[in-house]
């Protein structure tokens, strides 16, 4: 059992102490990776590495589903999700940490809810985020993370154009990634607290004068934040509420068809 969930890159495996392999078999197929649970900063986590072990699966194609519903089965109930994303304002400079408080799915075709038939249920999305998540990871960042701040998700695999960087800048929006959505919303349909904790790699096409974002560029970059990302996590792990904490994530379901069905 664990009562943290990590999603993010394969190079938080060495993040766990005494990682051990569980399998999952889940309602929606399986997982990224069968999560493997160790314990960090005295917790015991659980960790899917969102694309796979190899980085086998694109953003469009990663089984949000599955890994969200494995990671509740095994008993967490704060996910924290590390991940890439692009800056769409001069002043998040790359290696910069955002703490999210909104987002705006602009994804398509990807298997965006686990009630897809009976029964129908509609959870709040009003703020997407766990406040008691982000607080930790707030606290944690000792000023040195932006707390808040709009992440636009695009579908990708591809990149933005310029002009639909730029629109998104005008927007107000702070970030741009592949993996924010649909990850966070059906966290929340599983009544599970969920915290994004958004690296920036680069600035994005409208931003940047220059060429453009490069994967390679998002991977050197991403490869480089891993130690501090990590330094975060543990603290913020250590800062978590503890796993019988009440939170108004918890109660997403509340008088739904899905209260009492997971
Ligand atoms: N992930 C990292 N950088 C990105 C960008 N510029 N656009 C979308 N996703 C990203």
């Amino acid at each position: 059992m664990a009562e943290i969930g990590v999603i993010g890159g394969s190079g938080f495996y060495s993040f766990l102490s005494g990682a051990r392999p569980v399998e999952v078999a889940t309602p929606f197929g399986p997982p990224s990776e069968p999560p493997v649970v160790g314990e960090v900063n005295g917790r015991e986590v659980a960790f899917i590495p969102r694309h796979g072990a190899d980085h086998r699966f694109p953003p469009h194609r990663v089984n949000y589903r599955a890994n969200l519903w494995a990671l509740h089965h095994l008993g967490a109930r704060q996910i924290l999700g590390p991940c890439a994303v692009g800056s769409l304002r001069p002043e998040l400079t790359p290696g910069t940490i955002v703490v999210p408080d909104q987002y705006v799915d602009r994804t398509w075709g990807r298997e965006h809810t686990v009630y897809d038939g009976a029964p129908v249920v509609h959870v709040s999305a009003a703020d997407p985020y766990c406040a008691n998540g982000r607080a930790a990871v707030i606290a944690a960042g000792n000023g040195k993370v932006v707390a808040g701040g709009t992440m636009v998700v695009i579908n990708g695999p591809r990149f933005s154009t310029r002009a639909e960087s730029r629109w998104h800048a005008d927007q107000g929006w702070s970030v741009v990634g592949m993996t924010g959505a649909p990850e966070a919303s059906i966290a929340r349909e599983l009544a599970l607290c969920y915290t994004s904790i958004a690296v920036v790699t680069d600035h994005d096409a409208g931003v940047d004068a220059g060429e453009g974002v490069t994967h390679a560029e998002v991977l050197e970059v991403f490869g480089r934040s891993i130690d501090r990302l990590k330094t975060l996590l543990t603290e913020v792990i250590g800062q978590l509420p503890k796993p019988d904490a009440d939170c108004t994530c918890r109660h997403s379901l509340d008088g739904t068809a899905g209260e009492d069905l997971w």
